[in-house]
């Protein structure tokens, strides 16, 4: 039995704004997905994330009357065999999905998922297929679980490392010491397809605010990446804490996320913000020197939290 990995991600600056060609700077986790394929008879189970375990029969053996479309995750296997060009009949595995991240959390569980099965898919069959192949598979996936992906996700989830990531030209590898991190759970699930709907009609609604907010968010995102490069964590922080406010002014923040970085900055954090598509989902806060006085005070207001560094694990691009 062989298995793979796709890594979590934080977007650590320029969620949103990547959608409309804005770069961001983005850092895997050391949590990710792993899925292994054994021969068997067609069952995807999928387990971990605090959650139940999940059984799902894999289309060839579906009844005709199935439509992919009433269940994302088999859709999403779908479309990684047409983009792999597979014919689902010749597939006879089990693929079992184990996930270290929480679902709809901001933590690119998704993008994961989609790069580690489509790496899992390929290898069950002996296909060997090239990076490029298993990112438009990974991103095809990902595009029925998001509708309009910027791509930053599965770049990350697919490559680790940091990275600043443009729709045009793909990730740029940013070679920097990693970082650590406090990753804060609001509790409040959210759908990334909902919040960059939101933002979209903003940006229509509103043209001129919206595009000075996403380019202002654009100019923090270069600010960020050479305090990375820098190892400038004062600079970094102070980056983020401005990003947060105006994803604030996006409306894609919500009251926990607010009371979060509140007291996250409060418990001497440089900076705190979202990341992902916020409207719930994960908070991040720069506290190097005492990361577990911002989790306590996190945790005296009910929230649960981990400590992590971001930016390891980097695979060399294709
Ligand atoms: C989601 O992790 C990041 C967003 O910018 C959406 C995307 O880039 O696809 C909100």
């Amino acid at each position: 039995m062989s298995s793979f990995r796709g890594f979590g991600k934080v977007i650590l600056l320029g969620e949103h704004a990547v959608v409309y060609g804005y770069p961001a700077l983005a850092a895997a986790l050391e949590r990710g997905v792993e899925v292994s394929a054994t021969r068997g008879d067609g069952m995807l189970l999928l387990s971990g994330l605090g959650a139940p375990e999940v059984r799902k029969r894999l289309p060839a053996l579906l009844p005709p009357e199935f439509r992919a479309g009433e269940d994302a995750l088999i859709s999403a296997y779908q479309a990684i065999l047409g983009s792999l060009g597979i014919d689902p009949r010749v597939l006879r595995h089990d693929f079992a999905v184990r996930s270290e991240l929480p679902l709809g959390s901001g933590l690119g569980s998704s993008a994961a998922l989609a790069v580690a099965l489509a790496r899992a898919i390929s290898g069950a069959l002996g296909l060997g297929a090239s990076e490029p192949a298993i990112a438009a598979a990974a991103h095809a996936a990902e595009s029925v679980f998001h509708g309009n992906p910027s791509g930053i996700d599965q770049a990350i989830a697919q490559h680790g490392g940091f990275g600043v990531y443009r729709r045009a030209t793909g990730l740029v590898p940013l070679l920097a010491d990693s970082i650590p991190l406090c990753v804060g759970l609001t509790g409040r699930c959210h759908e990334t397809r909902t919040l960059v709907q939101r933002v979209a009609e903003l940006h229509r609604d509103e043209p001129v605010m919206t595009s000075r907010v996403l380019e202002g968010i654009g100019v923090l995102v270069q600010e960020g990446a050479s305090a990375v490069l820098r190892g400038d964590l004062v600079a970094l922080g102070h980056a983020m804490s401005r990003n947060q406010e105006e994803l604030a002014v996006l409306g894609v923040s919500c009251r926990e996320i607010d009371t979060m970085c509140t007291l996250a900055r409060g418990a001497g954090a440089l900076g705190a913000k979202l990341t992902g598509g916020g409207g719930g989902g994960s908070v991040i806060a720069l506290a190097p020197d005492d990361p577990e006085k911002v989790r306590a005070a996190w945790r005296s207001a009910g929230f649960e939290s981990f400590v992590t560094t971001v930016g390891s694990g980097a695979e060399p691009l294709a």
